[in-house]
């Protein structure tokens, strides 16, 4: 284990300090695209602004002959754009690769100065987490980068989940946590095939009436991800590190795509990725509170005045506890409405 003290020194003579906070900067939705494809290549420039955070995607759904020319393209693409506001974020190759050292050594000293997180795939335990936070703080010092590059987590292995708590405290460098539902499903050897969602087989039947099993019964489908999206929540929340749902596979499914980012959502997480333009509007409208639960949380925070005691509202009693869970959306309602003048519109 580090010394406490040394966790907040370069891993590298001439890296960048590490941060003491992850900044809070919105990223409802983490949109991505394939560097290799000149098409959605293209679209880029003029995806800035309409996604909180872009990402060169150079792992799956890369196919294997084209990863060089997705690494290449990421540094074409990242010289190229001026991001404004919208964050820049990749996810490399995972480390059982053979491409991820050069995405590393290459990415890190050509556009480091303009990525903000490094996404990591199929991390298993704080090992992975070492081995990149090194290599980074070595390719930072050589790149002479004032500000560290973050590192951001896919839960996507058993291993992963049963070590979640000790990743999410393995850096001050992690950022963040994204479930990662198809590999994870495959980790463990789910029989599943579908890429998030649930499953019409994972149900709970209402017990027989006078027990009569061949009855009307009705039947509640249950959501596959809630005790993993709950231990990654708890998990981040506890290092004070940024969780979030990850791929919806089915795009025409829009409802459905709702519902598990609107449960992600209510359960802590601050977004999820989009894989298609559609569900950046549906992020957008999940990830972003209500303008009537904002009204109602600063009507709390009004009339709790210093926060201490109990006021009630419209017959609801209001505490200290609820102060703080109103603060959350509304400080949340603050940070969105400095990006998104639609929402500052609604909120004010
Ligand atoms: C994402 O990478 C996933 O495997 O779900
Ligand atoms: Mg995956």
């Amino acid at each position: 284990m580090r010394n406490p003290k040394a966790f907040f020194r370069p891993l590298a003579v001439g890296a960048p300090d590490p941060l003491r906070e992850i900044p809070f900067r919105p990223s409802r939705m983490i949109h991505f695209f394939d560097p290799s494809n000149e098409r959605m290549a293209a679209k880029v420039p003029d995806m800035v602004g309409k996604a909180d955070v872009l990402l060169g995607n150079l792992e799956d759904a890369v196919q294997s002959d084209r990863k060089e020319a997705a690494r290449a393209g990421l540094v074409r693409i990242a010289q190229a754009t001026d991001f404004g506001p919208t964050q820049l974020w990749t996810r490399v190759n995972s480390l059982d690769s053979p491409w991820v050292l050069d995405d590393l050594v290459t990415l890190i000293p050509e556009i480091g100065h303009k990525l903000d997180v490094v996404m990591i795939p199929k991390v298993e335990g704080v090992e992975d987490i070492h081995y990149v936070d090194r290599i980074l703080a070595q390719l930072e010092a050589r790149a002479r980068l004032p500000r560290p590059v973050l590192i951001h987590a896919i839960l996507e292995t058993a291993a992963g989940v049963a070590n979640v708590d000790e990743i999410a405290m393995a850096s001050p460098r992690m950022q963040g946590i994204s479930l990662g539902p198809a590999d994870l499903a495959a980790s463990r050897r789910m029989k599943t095939t579908r890429v998030g969602g649930g499953h019409p087989g994972y149900l709970v039947r209402a017990d027989p009436v006078d027990g009569n099993i061949d009855g009307e019964r009705p039947a509640f489908q249950q959501d596959l991800w809630h005790y993993t999206v709950s231990r990654m929540v708890d998990a981040c929340a506890a290092a004070g590190i940024l969780p979030y749902y990850g791929p919806f596979g089915d795009i025409a499914d829009v409802v459905a795509c709702e519902d598990q980012f609107r449960n992600a959502f209510l359960l802590g997480c601050v977004g999820a990725w989009s894989l298609h333009p559609k569900q950046i509007e549906i992020a957008k409208r999940v990830f972003s509170p209500s303008a009537e639960d904002v009204r109602w949380a600063r009507r709390v925070i009004e009339a709790m005045g210093d926060g201490t005691g109990a006021v009630m509202i419209d017959g609801k009693m209001q505490d200290d506890a609820t102060v703080k869970q109103c603060k959350v959306i509304v400080d949340l309602a603050e940070a969105l409405l400095e990006i998104d003048p639609d929402l500052a519109e609604q909120y004010r």
